[in-house]
């Protein structure tokens, strides 16, 4: 007989994603699959990630996890979905490999710490990023060597794209069981480099609708949404898919802003209504169409996810004068120094005629900050064991 291991520890890391081609909206709530296809941009780990270490021990007792240090219920049913569902594909594995470095693992109880290296408070996608690598995490755990999209899935629906780098599509899919509902990177991180996101922290306040309830009000109430679905999407993923592979920004900024718009204007036609956008973000809409105009055509593109703050894709050539332009619409109010993170970017002089044209009355500290980022790989694996969250224990580590 194999000799017991006491603990086997993994620790892994994993993207944000934003949808370009918006995800809003299940047909089936339990199984999480979607009434349509969408389409994201991983975003770098070096700005925005979630880090989580699962250990599994024959001495431990129950299932617990750590979130951000803080334990929380594992008893969440989409928690206790995902474990379910690494610990079915885990046995159906192992069932007759004698290779197994902890024979029967899948029946150990498990102890998860994670954590974001941005601030959960931020109103980011934490949820992507922490159900991707809790997936990826229980996976390399578990020894399970299959798609993930469904563990992740279980989790947030828009976390199965955050299992890959670079551009990635949720094929939304047919069959009842959602075995079809799966996600595929369309290109690698290598694929445009030039190409940059900023992400504008516009309120750091929690939302007032979430995700998981609004898009269910929209599927009961929007025939916009309805009409999204069948009539509008399908075409658009093909579009923005052709956009990628050819890197043809203009379409692609484009098609972005379209997509979003039409995301919050489904938003608008649920009822009661919900508003993710605020007066900033419709500030900062205006800005992008006003510096697109004076240029001529399509150099920057916002999207907004279901909340104010907006991300901004352009390529690395315009980044210095549009983050000018924002400064200028948007004085930091406090934070000066911090206002920009991340990436850095040269400072730049606007032309009069830029300000001229932007010409609206500022909003000072309308935006807290700004972080500069550009697409980038899917979950890693940490080996180095200084960065395991737990200790040997199975206890987190106190944060040092
Ligand atoms: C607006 O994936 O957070 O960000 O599946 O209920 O967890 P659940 O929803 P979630 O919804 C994301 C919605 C969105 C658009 C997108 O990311 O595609």
């Amino acid at each position: 007989m194999a000799a017991e291991k006491p603990v086997v520890a993994v620790t892994c890391t994993a993207p944000v994603n934003i949808a370009v081609i918006k995800y809003w909206g299940k047909r089936d709530e339990k199984l999480i699959l979607p009434i349509n296809s969408s389409l994201s941009v991983t975003l770098h780990q070096d700005q925005l990630k979630t880090t989580t270490t699962a250990a599994i021990s024959r001495d431990f007792t129950e299932d617990r996890i750590w979130l951000n240090g803080r334990e929380e219920d594992i008893g969440q049913p989409r928690l206790q979905a995902c474990l379910k569902e690494i610990r079915r594909l885990a046995c159906k594995r192992r069932s007759g490999s004698p290779e197994d470095p902890l024979p029967l693992s899948h029946s150990c109880k498990v102890h998860i710490a994670s954590e974001n290296n941005f601030p959960t408070a931020a109103g980011l996608a934490s949820s992507a990023a922490g159900y991707a690598c809790l997936a990826y995490t229980l996976a390399r755990v578990y020894g399970v060597e299959s798609d993930l999209s469904e563990v992740a899935r279980r989790g947030s629906g828009s976390a199965c794209r955050s299992l890959y780098g670079g551009f990635v599509e949720w094929q939304m899919g047919e069959r009842a069981d959602g075995k079809d509902s799966i996600a595929r990177q369309v290109a690698p991180e290598s694929h445009w480099p030039e190409l940059r996101v900023l992400i504008l922290v516009v309120s750091a306040g929690k939302k007032l609708t979430g995700s998981t309830v609004g898009m269910q009000t929209s599927v009961e109430t929007s025939p916009l949404l309805r009409f999204r679905a069948e009539a509008v999407v399908p075409a658009r993923m093909v579009e923005m898919a052709r956009c990628v592979r050819e890197r043809d920004f203009q379409a692609f900024g484009r098609l972005t802003m379209q997509d979003s718009n039409q995301f919050h204007a489904t938003c608008l036609d649920t009822f009661p209504p919900i508003s993710y956008l605020n007066d900033t973000s419709r500030r900062i809409i205006h800005l992008v169409h006003r510096f697109n105009a004076l240029h001529g055509h399509t150099k920057v593109a916002y999207t907004f996810d279901a909340g104010p703050n907006a991300v901004i894709f352009t390529l690395d050539e315009t980044v210095a004068e549009f983050v000018a332009a924002v400064r200028h619409s948007f004085p930091p109010e406090s934070n000066g120094d911090k206002f920009l993170q991340g990436l850095p970017v040269e400072p730049a002089l606007l032309s009069d005629e830029l300000k001229a044209v932007l010409g609206v009355d500022p909003a000072p500290g309308g935006i807290k900050y700004i972080i500069a980022t550009q697409v980038g790989p899917g979950p890693q694996v940490l080996d180095d064991p200084g960065a395991r969250l737990l200790g040997p224990d199975g206890l987190p580590k106190p944060a040092a």
